[in-house]
Parts: C-alpha cells; structure tokens; sequence
C-alpha cells in the first residue's frame, strides 16, 4: 500500500473536528462510545440526567484523548432542555456532526428479585409511559432538534441503539428466579423490545425522510453486555449465544465508530447487528 492510500484508508475513520452527541453518555455503553469517537478526534458531548453526573465523565474524556469533551446536564423527555442542550453546545464547538440516541431505561432484571411488577398483567402504565417517554420520544425529539440542525447543514450522522430484542423476543426463562411462584417470576418488562423495535421504524423513516439533506441514520442492535451479571443468567444465557458469551463493554465501538464515520457513506436506513449470533438461533 502507498502512503496516500494509508492516509485515506486513516481519513475515512476520522472525526478530527467533528462534534459528536451522546445521549445516555454517561451510562455503561454511552461512555464507551464516547471513548472511540474521541479517540478518533471527535469533540464529544455526553448528555445525560444530572444523576448520572455527565460533566465527571466528560474531564476523563478529555484527559484520555486530549480532545475537548463535554458533559452536559439534560433530560432528553423534555424538548425545552434539549434545545438549550443544542445552544449550549453551539456556543462551544460551533457545529454538530453526530447523534447517537443511546439513552433508555433498562431495568436490570437479571440480578434483582421482587419484581413481579415487571410481569405484562402487573406493569403500571406509569412504568409504560415513563419507558417509552425515554427510549422513543427522547429519540425522537433528540432526533427533530439536533437533526434539523445536521439537515440545514446539509450533512450529519445519526445513530439509534436499539437491541437484539428489536428482532426477537425475550427468552423470559432466562429470568427465572428459582422458588418464586410463576405469577411472581420477574420477566424483562414488554417497553423493552417495544421500544428498541420502535426505534427500527424511526431509524428507516428519519434516514428516507433526510437522505437530500446528506444525514444518514443508522441502527445498531446490540446483544447484552457483561456486566458483572450473576453466573445463573450467565449460563442460561451461553446456551442462546452460538458465541456463547456476553459483549465485552468496548466490543460495540468498531460499529459505532464505523457508523459515525465517511467509513459508512454510502448506508443509511440500516441495522448493524452485534449480538454474537443470537438472532441466528
Ligand atoms: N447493556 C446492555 O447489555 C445493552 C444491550 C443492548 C442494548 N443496550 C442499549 O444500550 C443503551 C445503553 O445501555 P447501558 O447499558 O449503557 O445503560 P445505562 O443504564 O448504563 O445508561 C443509560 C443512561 O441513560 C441515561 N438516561 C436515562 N433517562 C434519561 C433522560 N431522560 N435524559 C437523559 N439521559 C437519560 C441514564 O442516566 C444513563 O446514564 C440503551 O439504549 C440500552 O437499551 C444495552
């Protein structure tokens, strides 16, 4: 290989420059994303709940990568907040390039007991709502604020994380608790899949709906991550997964910075799957 195909093979994956929101940044992916769009150059705003304490994440950020990063505090339920989000980062960097909408509430049931509330005949509609009101509408409106900036730019990027139960459906059995009597058995709450499915629809229709305006939108479906989980899920879980283990946490960021990057121009309206083969069984 010549040196000018060297340098262009580096350009494709580079983000020098180039502004890059993460909703849910502060969580357990959203960080790690942030962690290779970085390392790849980009300014990088993680957005999340004051809870979640953005800003900390944010200095080790750019400690790590000697990039200016961002923590910023917003409640992606609640337009008005992530519109001052949008002046805020404006008035920093000037642009933005990228959004990946990765927030959402994802109830660990998988090492939790008590929770027959989870069950489809107990579910509040509060819990319903409140779901819903995170992993779509907080998409969505992310999407209309910081999308419509990306469009009138006339280029952006656009990333939605759904789930590898975005195309199948819970295996409930992996939940079982053993002792509990069925009707008390926890089961990962219905929000989950229908959010992250939701999240298929949004993606083909913003990409359908922006492909003149040069921001392409893209789905990742990720498999579930090793998160100190305990051994009973962990080995009912292997027997689902032909590679028979969980993600490692840095195992999404190829995809990520694939999809963020002029690495993927010429696709929109896709869904990567990352799921270790689950959704081949
Ligand atoms: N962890 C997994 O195994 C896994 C697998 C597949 C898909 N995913 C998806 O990846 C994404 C990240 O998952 P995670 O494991 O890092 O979750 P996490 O719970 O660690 O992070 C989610 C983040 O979203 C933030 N958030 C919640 N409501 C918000 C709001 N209203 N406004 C702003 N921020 C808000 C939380 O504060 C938290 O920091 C989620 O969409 C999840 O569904 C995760």
């Amino acid at each position: 290989m010549s040196k000018a195909e060297v340098d262009r093979v580096r350009q494709l994956f580079d983000l020098s420059g180039r502004v890059a929101i993460i909703t849910g940044g502060a969580g357990l992916l959203g960080y790690q994303h942030g962690e290779v769009l970085a390392a790849a150059g980009a300014h990088v705003v993680l957005l999340d709940l004051a809870i979640s304490d953005p800003a900390k994440s944010a200095v080790r950020l750019t400690a790590n990568h000697q990039v200016e990063c961002m923590g910023l505090t917003a409640d992606i339920t609640d337009e008005a907040s992530i519109v001052d989000a949008s002046r805020c980062i404006l008035a920093k960097f000037g642009r933005i390039d990228i959004l990946i909408n990765n927030a959402a509430n994802n109830p660990k049931v998988e090492d939790a007991k008590e929770l027959a509330w989870s069950r489809l005949e107990n579910l509040p509609v509060s819990v319903w709502d409140a779901d819903i009101r995170v992993g779509l509408t907080g998409a969505f409106l992310c999407s209309r604020v910081f999308g419509t900036y990306m469009a009138k730019n006339g280029k952006g990027v656009i990333i939605n994380v759904a789930s590898d139960l975005a195309l199948i459906s819970p295996d409930q059995r992996l939940y079982r608790v053993d002792g509990l009597p069925e009707d008390q058995q926890p089961v990962k709450p219905v929000t989950y899949p229908v959010v992250k499915s939701g999240l298929l629809g949004l993606t083909r229709y913003l990409a359908t709906y922006w492909t003149g305006s040069n921001v392409r939108v893209n789905a990742i479906s990720p498999g579930g991550v090793w998160n100190a989980q305990p051994d009973v899920f962990l080995n009912r879980l292997k027997h689902l997964v032909p590679m028979a283990r969980m993600a490692n946490q840095s195992e999404y960021q190829g995809a990520i910075l694939f999809l963020c990057s002029d690495a993927s121009s010429y696709m929109t309206g896709a869904n990567l799957v990352i799921d270790g083969g689950r959704t081949c069984w």
